[in-house]
C-alpha cells in the first residue's frame, strides 16, 4: 500500500467511491464521489490533534473491540499518512461546533470547509479488485456468537493477536480479561451450507487460517488446550499441509464434528456418522468461530455491468481467461472473483495487469474481425437484440440498433434474436454458412450436419481427428463462433437441402465462452424440435449435444448415436418440401413493399 502511494505512475484516490461507469474499451467514463477528509496534505501526522480530540467511538478496524477518536487514522499503515475526521461522530458538525483540533494544529491542516465532490475520469481499462467482507455470524443458531461474551470470531482473534490490536497482542477471555486455558475453534461457521442466509461455498481461507492461529497460540502458550472442530480440514498445497501436521504434532486436537454451544462455552458435539450420538461435552474458556467470506461483487457488477456467478462472485469470461470479464477492457483480481488467499490474489493481480498492459502497447486496440453488423434498411429498432446481448454491445439510437464494436464479442446471439434478418456476423454471416451447407450437401444422402461451436465442440471434433478416432465419413462440420449463432433459419435450410440429420453442438453448460449463451441454444433447439413434431417430422433428427474440447470420444459417440437413427427417403423428401422456402423471417423491406 505504501509503495502504491509513492509510485509516480499511480494516482491513489482514497475516501472515494465509484458511482457510475459508462463506455467501452479505451473509452470508459468513470464518475467518482470523493468524500472530504477535512485534513489537508499539510498534515505531518504529528498527533497533536489526536491528543486534543475527546470524542470516542467504536473502532471498526478492531472489530469494535476498542475505541478510536473522531479524528483518527483507520490503521497504522494506512495511506496517505494523514488523519481523517469522521463527520458522523465529530461534534464540530453538531451544535457544539468544536474547534479543539483546529486550535492545536500548528500546520493549519484542519479544513472543515471541505465538501463531497464528484469528478469524472476517463480510463481505457478497468480492474475490479474490491476484495471481500467477513461473514457475519450474528444470531446463527447453535453458535451463540451474539449471546456469550467468550465466543468470538476468527477476525476478532486476528485483531486480538495483533500487537496493534485492542489487547496489544494479549489473548484474553473478553468476560474476565484473563488468559484462557482452553480454546476451541469451530470451522465452517455459516459456510458450506444450503440454509438460507448461509454460504453454499467453501471460503477456502478459514481452515489454513485456523491452523496458522493454533500454531501461533501453541508457540506462545504450549500448555493451552486447543481443539479444532471441523467438517473435513482443507489444507491444500505443500505449505498448508505441513502446517496442519505441525499443529497436530504440537498437540492440537482435530475433531470431525459440528458442535453446538449450549451454555457459556460448553460445547456438545456429536458423531458426524451416527446422527445425534453424543460424543463429548466439554467446557472451553474461549471459542473462536471460523467465519467465511462474502463477496463484495454485487455493487461492482451493477456498476460495471458484468455478470456474477451463482455464488455472487464476478464471473470470468471463460476458464482460459481467469481475470477477464466478458466485457472487453474490464478485468478483475482477487477474491471478487472467487475465494482466494493472498498468494492467489497476487498472482491474479499480475495476470490482470498483464492483460491491461497489452492494451497500452499500441495506440489502437486490436478488435476481433468477427463482430455484428446491422443492416440499417432492415432494422426496425425493436430493441430485441439489445435486450438479449449479454455484453451490452447493442444500443438503440435514432430507431436503429447500433453496435459498439469494442464491446461486441461476435457470438451471434443477436442474429438469432432478430426477427428481421437485420443483423449478421461479419465473416460468419448466414450467406457464408449457407454456402458451406450447400457444398456439404451436394449429395445429401446419409449426411450428418454438425454445427459445432468454435471454442469447444469444433475443438472436440478436432481432438477426435488428431487422436485418430474413427467416425462416419458422412459427417460434415459447420463451425459457428457459439452454438447460439445457429439460427432456426439455418437449421430449416439444412433440412431443405435434404440433410437427414442435424446435430447442434456446443460447450457444456457453464463453459460457454460467451457467458450462458448456450442456454439460449438449448431453448431454441427445444422450440425447433417442437416445430418438427407439429409438422409430423421425427424430432430425433435434430440433436443437441454438449462436447468439450477434450471430449473427442464423446464427439465420436454423438455422431455414432445419430448414425444409428433410421430416416427413410419419403420423410427426407417431405421435410425438404416443408422447408423448401427457408428464410421466411419478417423483413422491413418486404413489409414496406
Ligand atoms: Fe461453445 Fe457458446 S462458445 S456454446
Amino acid at each position: 500500500m505504501v509503495d502504491v502511494g509513492r509510485h509516480p505512475n499511480i494516482e491513489l484516490l482514497t475516501l472515494s467511491e465509484v458511482v457510475e461507469v459508462n463506455g467501452y474499451l479505451g473509452n470508459f467514463e468513470v464518475t467518482l464521489r470523493k468524500h472530504p477528509r477535512y485534513v489537508t496534505e499539510d498534515c505531518t501526522f504529528c498527533g497533536d490533534c489526536l491528543e486534543r480530540c475527546h470524542i470516542f467511538t467504536e473502532d471498526e478496524f478492531n472489530e469494535n473491540r476498542a475505541l478510536r477518536k473522531a479524528i483518527y487514522t483507520p490503521f497504522l499503515q494506512s495511506v496517505p499518512r494523514q488523519y481523517v475526521i469522521d463527520d458522523k461522530v465529530c461534534i464540530h458538525f453538531s451544535e457544539e461546533a468544536c474547534q479543539r483540533c483546529v486550535e492545536d494544529c500548528k500546520k493549519h491542516a484542519i479544513d472543515f470547509s471541505q465538501v463531497v465532490e464528484e469528478e469524472t475520469v476517463h480510463v481505457g481499462t478497468i480492474i475490479a479488485a474490491t476484495g471481500i467482507k467477513p461473514y457475519d455470524p450474528t444470531g446463527l443458531y447453535g453458535y451463540g456468537d451474539s449471546r456469550f461474551p467468550d465466543v468470538i470470531t476468527s477476525m476478532e482473534l486476528e485483531r486480538m493477536m495483533s500487537p496493534e490490536g485492542p489487547t496489544k497482542g494479549e489473548i484474553i477471555r473478553p468476560s474476565t480479561g484473563q488468559a484462557p486455558s482452553s480454546v476451541a475453534f469451530i470451522q465452517c461457521v455459516g459456510s458450506r451450507s444450503e440454509k438460507e442466509g448461509q454460504l453454499a461455498y467453501c471460503s477456502k481461507l478459514c481452515c489454513p487460517n485456523t491452523v496458522k492461529n493454533t500454531l501461533l497460540l501453541k508457540e506462545r502458550f504450549p500448555e493451552l488446550e486447543t481443539y479444532v472442530f471441523h467438517n473435513g480440514i482443507r489444507t491444500s498445497g505443500k505449505r498448508q499441509e505441513r502446517m496442519f501436521r505441525e499443529a497436530r504434532k504440537d498437540g492440537v486436537v482435530f475433531v470431525n464434528s459440528f458442535p453446538k454451544i449450549t451454555q457459556g462455552q460448553v460445547l456438545t458435539f456429536f458423531d458426524p456418522l451416527v446422527d445425534q450420538q453424543l460424543l463429548m461435552r466439554k467446557d472451553f474458556d474461549l471459542v473462536v468461530l471460523a467465519i467465511g467470506i462474502v463477496p463484495t461483487s454485487k455493487e461492482m457488477s451493477q456498476l460495471l455491468g458484468v455478470p456474477l456467478d451463482k455464488r455472487g462472485f464476478i464471473k470470468e469470461e471463460n476458464q482460459l481467461s481467469p481475470t477477464s470479464t466478458p466485457t472487453n477492457g474490464i478485468y478483475f483480481a482477487g477474491a471478487v472473483g472467487s475465494p482466494s488467499d493472498i498468494k492467489q490474489c497476487i498472482e491474479q493481480a499480475g495476470n490482470a495487469a498483464m492483460q491491461v498492459s497489452k492494451h497500452f502497447q499500441r495506440d489502437t486496440a486490436e478488435l476481433s474481425p468477427i463482430i455484428a453488423r446491422v443492416d440499417l434498411e432492415e432494422c426496425t429498432g425493436c430493441g430485441k437484440c439489445s435486450k438479449e446481448c449479454l455484453f451490452g454491445a447493442i444500443r438503440i439510437q435514432d430507431k436503429v440498433a447500433v453496435i459498439t464494436e469494442a464491446a461486441c464479442r461476435g457470438c451471434g446471439n443477436c442474429v438469432n434474436s432478430c426477427e428481421f434478418d437485420a443483423i449478421s456476423i461479419s465473416n460468419y454471416d448466414e450467406k457464408q454458412l449457407k454456402a458451406q451447407l450447400k457444398a456439404a450437401l451436394q449429395e445429401p444422402e446419409d449426411k450428418i450436419i454438425v454445427f459445432a461451436c468454435h471454442w469447444c465442440s469444433y475443438a472436440g471434433a478436432d481432438f477426435a481427428g488428431t487422436s485418430r478416432l474413427q467416425y462416419s465419413p458422412n459427417v460434415r462440420i459447420i463451425r459457428t463462433m457459439c452454438s447460439c449463432g445457429v439460427t432456426a433459419d439455418l437449421v430449416r435450410y439444412t433440412f431443405a437441402l435434404g440433410a437427414p440429420k442435424v446435430i447442434v453442438s456446443g460447450c457444456h453448460p457453464g463453459d460457454c465462452h460467451y457467458l450462458d449463451n448456450n442456454m439460449f441454444t438449448k431453448k431454441r433447439v427445444m422450440k425447433l424440435k417442437e416445430g418438427l413434431v407439429s409438422k409430423g417430422i421425427n424430432p430425433e433428427r435434430l440433436m443437441l449435444e454438449w462436447v468439450s474440447a477434450s471430449e473427442g470420444q464423446r464427439f465420436v459417440e454423438t455422431v455414432q448415436k445419430m448414425e444409428q437413427l433410421r430416416v427413410d427417403e419419403d420423410e427426407i423428401k417431405m421435410t425438404k418440401m416443408i422447408f423448401s422456402e427457408p428464410g421466411k423471417r419478417k423483413s422491413r423491406k418486404r413489409v414496406q413493399k
